[in-house]
């Protein structure tokens, strides 16, 4: 009998010993996204989590038909927060959902990236967004709260800023 309550109770002391541990390595993961911020980004997705290796937008493949200001083809890709929001809340991005476009002209060169990168709290205004575009050899032309890509993608009638969404 007494033998049973003291594994109870040291079965007890080990899980509150362990819930301050699981929640520091919880803290290190989420550490590892970058900050709302252009390099830090950008280096995230070409280097730490090259971003070609993500799963694709759900149904497009490898240069699909694009409109503008986008660029003639695109592809699309998404990391796994984005893809559980596009799958599974209809769109709605979690905090940490990035999104890589690849835009190309008509003749297959790539011409830019666009990135959306959902940072919760970091512009409610603006869906939380962090916007970045750079072009093929890594030079940021523009970071943060862009008012073109707001401006723009406000305008998506699905949810949160997206327009493929729409595109069924
Ligand atoms: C004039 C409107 C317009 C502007 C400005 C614009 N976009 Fe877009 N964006 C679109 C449309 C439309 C799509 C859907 C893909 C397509 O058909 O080209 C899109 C798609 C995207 C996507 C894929 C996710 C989605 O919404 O479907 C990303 C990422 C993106 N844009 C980033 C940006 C960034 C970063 C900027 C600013 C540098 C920007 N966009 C400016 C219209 C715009």
């Amino acid at each position: 009998m007494r033998k049973g309550y003291e594994k109870v109770v040291l079965l007890a002391v080990f899980f509150l010993l362990a819930i301050p541990v699981m929640v520091q390595a919880m803290g290190w993961f989420r550490a590892k996204l970058p900050e709302a911020e252009g390099k830090a980004l950008y280096e995230y997705i070409t280097q730490t989590k090259p971003y070609e290796k993500w799963a694709m937008w759900p149904g497009k493949g490898k240069l699909y038909q694009g409109t503008e200001p986008h660029g003639a083809l695109l592809t699309t890709y998404v990391n796994e927060t984005a893809l559980k929001g596009i799958e599974k809340q209809g769109g709605e991005l979690a905090d940490g959902a990035i999104i890589v476009k690849e835009n190309y002209m008509p003749d297959k060169t790539l011409a830019a990236v666009t990135v959306m990168y959902k940072k919760a709290g970091y512009n409610p205004e603006g869906g939380d967004f962090f916007w970045l575009k750079y072009t093929p050899d890594g030079k940021i032309e523009g970071e943060g709260k862009v008012p073109m890509c707001i401006g723009c993608h406000t305008a998506a009638q699905g949810k949160d800023f997206l327009f493929t969404n729409d595109k069924k």
